[in-house]
């Protein structure tokens, strides 16, 4: 078997290399990033490394990561506000899983129960609910993203019969807006409910807010059950990762013993990931708790830069308090093409992630104004 590439494959991905060189530069509108060096890491690429079963327990296969899995949650863990709450979780394939999983251990605590998530909900959320069966209710959105706690109450106040289980935004996809977990606790009290669950999808925000001077409550000591955190977007991991933290009670409830690789298994998936947790952990030993405040508060910095640029140019654009998502009017569909930027009815957005500088922001500003004239002036213009 030949180990060296026909050239004509090798000449493909020289060209793919090359395309996502240029395309990287033009990528303002998703929560991916690229903040370290990680070739440090590849040696470990020689290894079939696989993570599968609970990494809290010796496992027959010893090609794991489950050391530095356990020290990723732990500072997981302490950024999330455990405290002394015994808490635990793994590293997943991504926010995604991480959230099935809160449903998965939400449905095995209270059968039956009803999921409450809004409108601005990520859209992965409903195909969950199918896949766990749950029974669920939409909220309604208010217009900045957050929840509409009034509609919360009153459908809540329909169901005061079933059990409820919260899904909580920390930080929407399109929006970054933040569901006030304070006042969701206010609602449950108010309506005397004893049993409930609440989730915290915290995708992006999860790493922001631990970092900020001023959080919104996101963590376990604001009385979340579970949260799901992505691992590529702000940690910049560069492949699809995440991590979940529960409360030990409720992973207690699903955890299984399997004979067969000789450990018990508390996740969602069988093989699991062994680079992912290599990965998150590299991050965060080198940049740790301080790295994430510098690098969030310059993020911060260049979302007010963003906004002000916008300003300067008649466009209005605003983000959430915390929030590095920039929302602004939808326009010029082939420059928000270009530069890689999410839209949704009316509403574009660009997230100013680590990698995107002032330079990037003036670019793409520049590009949109004279894109919108162009088309302006071609609506206005006269035929001859
Ligand atoms: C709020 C929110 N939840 C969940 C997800 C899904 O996360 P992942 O892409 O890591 O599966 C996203 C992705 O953008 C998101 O923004």
């Amino acid at each position: 078997m030949s180990k060296i590439l026909p050239p004509g494959d090798q000449r493909r991905l020289d060209d793919l290399l090359s395309r996502f060189t240029d395309d990287a530069q033009h990528m303002i509108g998703y929560p991916g990033t690229h903040i370290i060096d990680f070739s440090p890491l590849a040696p470990f690429l020689e290894f079939f490394l696989n993570n599968i079963g609970d990494p809290y327990s010796a496992s027959t296969f010893r090609l794991n990561t489950h050391e530095f899995e356990r020290e990723v949650v732990t500072w997981f863990k302490q950024i999330l506000r455990a405290g002394e709450t015994d808490v635990r979780g793994y590293v997943t394939g991504g926010g995604t899983e991480g959230n099935m999983y809160g449903m998965y251990l939400a449905r095995e605590l209270l059968p039956g129960g009803i999921v409450y998530y809004s409108e601005d909900t990520h859209y992965s959320v409903a195909k969950i609910l199918r896949m766990v069966n749950a029974r669920s209710i939409m909220i309604k959105s208010r217009p900045d993203g957050e929840m509409d706690y009034d509609d919360l109450m009153r459908t809540l106040h329909l169901h005061r019969d079933v059990p409820p289980i919260i899904f909580a935004n920390i930080g929407t996809t399109m929006r970054g807006a933040i569901d006030n977990l304070e006042t969701i606790k206010t609602i449950l009290k108010d309506l005397a409910i004893a049993r409930s669950y609440i989730h915290a999808d915290a995708a992006l925000s999860g790493m922001i807010l631990p970092f900020v001077d001023d959080p919104q409550p996101f963590g376990f000591d604001a009385g979340i059950d579970s949260i799901a955190i992505s691992g590529h977007k702000m940690p910049g991991c560069p492949m699809p990762c995440g991590v979940v933290l529960a409360r030990q009670a409720h992973i207690d409830r699903i955890a299984r013993s399997v004979e067969y690789i000789g450990t018990s298994d508390m996740t969602v998936a069988g093989s699991r990931n062994g680079l992912t947790p290599l990965f998150l952990w590299y991050v965060i030993k080198t940049l740790g708790h301080e790295g994430f405040r510098d690098i969030i508060a310059e993020c911060t910095a260049i979302s007010d830069y963003a906004i002000a640029q916008f300003k300067a140019h008649g466009i209005t654009a605003w983000r959430h308090k915390n929030s590095l998502t920039v929302v602004f009017p939808r326009q010029a569909e082939n420059t928000l093409k270009k530069w890689q930027v999410a839209t949704q009815g009316k509403d574009a957005h660009l997230i100013t992630m680590p990698h995107v500088t002032r330079n990037h922001v003036d670019q793409f500003i520049t590009d949109l104004v004279a894109a919108t004239r162009k088309t302006e002036t071609q609506k206005t213009a006269i035929p001859a």
